[in-house]
């Protein structure tokens, strides 16, 4: 398979992204974007088969992206395509081309979507974090109801619609935990996060959040939010806040969780996604 990667070597998602790329036994193409930028055309149509607006491609931090005003919503994309060539650290990176497609691969196992669907050793990224695959399952799966069961998290409403699952394995293929989200529109409930309690504490609840958080960016979230009444400080080790629950919107108040499934007492949680 051929892959090409459009690199940052001062990146550490880039670099956990072209490390995944050769364990799984391919050697890409390496492309330093700051040296050698794609052209105008051929960044617009990777940003289109990527599946996202100019904007979403944007990256903000490290960037003059503040100093240049880019986050003026009445710029145009050609303003913004203009300013990515003329500073070349404002395409947000990696991204991977494989016959597969293009992704923009943040978080960086993203990048497992485009290679051959291979059982391969474990691989744990540069902060410590095991790299994972995502399947989306069922909510009729019986492993996810009896996960959650044990973790003593609610199951009443899995079979109802509007919900989107997944199961989570390492590379060699190991179940480490299941997760799921509710959108409504650019706000995204997070639910169901329950990881097997003989591996929690090595760093899988927060690289699933992570995988959970793109799979809902993806699907048009921008905002997350969850209810909690056990995990308040892990959700807050990575980097969500608390807020009263009437600031939440009124579509995350009237769901199943936060009406009848979640106690009063619960602690609601958010945090922007971005990639
Ligand atoms: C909550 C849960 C998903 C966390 O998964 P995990 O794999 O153990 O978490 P991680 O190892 O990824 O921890 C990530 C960070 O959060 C911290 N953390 C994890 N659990 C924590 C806790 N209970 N309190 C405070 N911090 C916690 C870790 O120390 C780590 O911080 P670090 O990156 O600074 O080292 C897991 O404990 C679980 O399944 N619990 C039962 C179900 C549940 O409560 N789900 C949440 C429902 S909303």
């Amino acid at each position: 398979m051929t892959v090409v990667i459009y690199h940052n070597p001062a990146c550490g998602t880039s670099r956990n992204a072209l490390a995944l790329i050769r364990h799984a036994g391919i050697e890409p193409h390496v492309i330093d974007y700051q040296k050698c930028p794609p052209s105008r055309a051929l960044l617009a149509q990777m940003i289109d088969r990527a599946g996202m607006s100019i904007r979403d491609a944007l990256r903000v931090k490290g960037t003059p992206y503040d100093e240049l005003g880019l986050g003026d919503p009445s710029l145009s994309d050609d303003q913004l395509l203009d300013a990515m060539l003329a500073h070349p650290i404002l395409i947000n990176r990696p991204i991977v081309v494989t016959t597969k497609g293009v992704k923009l691969c943040r978080p960086s196992d993203v990048v497992l979507d485009l290679l051959p669907d291979l059982l391969l050793a474990d691989f744990i990224k540069d902060d410590g974090e095991p790299a994972l695959r995502d399947v989306e399952i069922a909510s009729d799966d019986p492993g996810l109801a009896e996960m959650l069961a044990a973790a003593q998290l609610p199951t009443g409403d899995l079979a109802e619609p509007g919900r989107t699952f997944f199961a989570y394995r390492t590379l060699s293929g190991a179940l480490v935990g299941y997760a799921g989200y509710e959108l409504y529109g650019a706000d995204v409930l997070l639910r169901s996060l329950v990881v097997p309690a003989e591996v929690r504490g090595t760093g899988i609840g927060k690289a699933i959040v992570a995988r959970l958080c793109r799979r809902a960016f993806d699907a048009g979230a921008r905002r997350a939010w969850l209810m909690t009444t056990t995990a308040a400080d892990f959700f807050e080790a990575i980097g969500f806040k608390r807020v009263e629950r009437s600031g939440a919107p009124e579509a995350i108040l009237d769901t199943r969780q936060a009406k009848d499934l979640c106690p009063a007492s619960a602690v609601v949680l958010s945090r922007p996604i971005r990639l």
